[in-house]
């Protein structure tokens, strides 16, 4: 695990660094209410295995968590109804945008991952099958997650997508059609929309986003997820968590993350840390440029990229081909 002797001038190269590089990006507008987002802000937080916890610029600043929500809800989806859960969605990559529709009809409307709009729109219809509250009790999961009984919905952001989420209803119509969704399309939207217009700060996230590094516990050592639930969530977030981008960002950063359209990348360094970033202004295929930089070079300064296992000393073992 790495020291603050370490992290620190790891996130004061950072701010140097990748912060400023807001100016390349665009702030998501098709959302109406996340337009209006001030693009010049940055925040980072890393919380540790070991409950130390770091953090930097614009760290306790809540914004639109957007897609990371779909982690979350993934997790509760797999708490609530166990092993049935990996039965309902793909376990692919991501061969289109986000919110691309076209194939889910080549794939008879079963998504290929849960992080594609498709996929989270049927994890959602599944959490609201069984509880009469899904949205209070993602909600409620989150704020348990992350010790904080404050977060909350920001309404004028899901209000904002509600109004304007053709694309989804459509995609949402097609599950429908092909059964792979059981509730009505309009309060699944609702659901929907309310869950990703959840407001965090790089902090929060970071805490709660500690139960996919630490091996299914959370920052107070509770067991909030199987071990192997937290393993294959992680899985699934290096293959699919970036969407068409997950092969770039494994190259460059090299480990598991979920990005959403508010700005946001929350990635895990399993064993050892779950690091936020936030910076709203994103690249072609909805990822935060500065958030990306930002963590490409906290994977190099703290050697946590998956496929180093002696970290920044490289490997600790070599393999002797055994005599003939
Ligand atoms: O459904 C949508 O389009 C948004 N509520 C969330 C999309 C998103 O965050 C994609 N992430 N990069």
């Amino acid at each position: 695990m790495p020291g603050a002797d370490r992290i620190e001038p790891a996130l004061e190269r950072v701010m140097r660094e990748a912060a400023p590089l807001w100016k390349d990006g665009k702030v998501a507008d098709y959302i109406p209410q996340l337009g209006g987002v001030r693009a010049d802000q940055f925040g980072l937080a890393i919380c540790c295995a070991d409950g130390r916890r770091f953090e930097t610029g614009g760290s306790r600043t809540a914004f639109s968590i957007q897609s990371i929500s779909k982690l979350f809800a993934l997790a509760m989806l797999v708490r609530t109804v166990g092993e049935e859960a990996w039965q309902m969605i793909g376990r692919a990559g991501t061969h289109a945008g986000f919110n691309s529709l076209g194939w889910l009809e080549n794939e008879n409307g079963r998504p290929f991952n849960p992080f594609v709009n498709a996929g989270a729109l049927v994890v959602t219809d599944k959490l609201m099958q069984r509880m009469a509250q899904a949205l209070i009790g993602l909600l409620q999961f989150i704020r348990d997650a992350a010790g904080d009984q404050e977060i909350d919905v920001d309404f004028s952001v899901s209000d904002s997508e509600r109004a304007s989420c053709d694309r989804n209803a459509a995609i949402a119509h097609l599950l429908r059609n092909y059964g792979s969704i059981q509730g009505s399309v309009d309060a699944l939207l609702d659901t929907y929309c309310q869950q990703c217009a959840i407001a965090m700060s790089p902090f929060n996230l970071a805490t709660a986003g500690l139960i996919f590094a630490n091996d299914g516990c959370d920052f107070l050592g509770r067991r909030i997820l199987e071990s192997n639930t937290a393993n294959r969530i992680n899985a699934l977030l290096s293959v699919a968590g970036m969407y068409d981008a997950a092969g770039e960002f494994a190259f460059r950063v090299g480990l598991p993350a979920k990005s959403g359209v508010g700005g946001g990348i929350l990635a895990i360094a399993p064993g050892k840390m779950a690091i936020c970033v936030w910076s709203p202004p994103l690249d072609a295929q909805g990822n935060s440029v500065a958030g990306l930089r930002a963590l490409e070079i906290l994977s190099e300064e703290l050697g946590c990229r998956f496929f180093r296992p002696g970290g920044r000393g490289g490997p600790r073992r070599v393999w002797r081909r055994a005599a003939a």
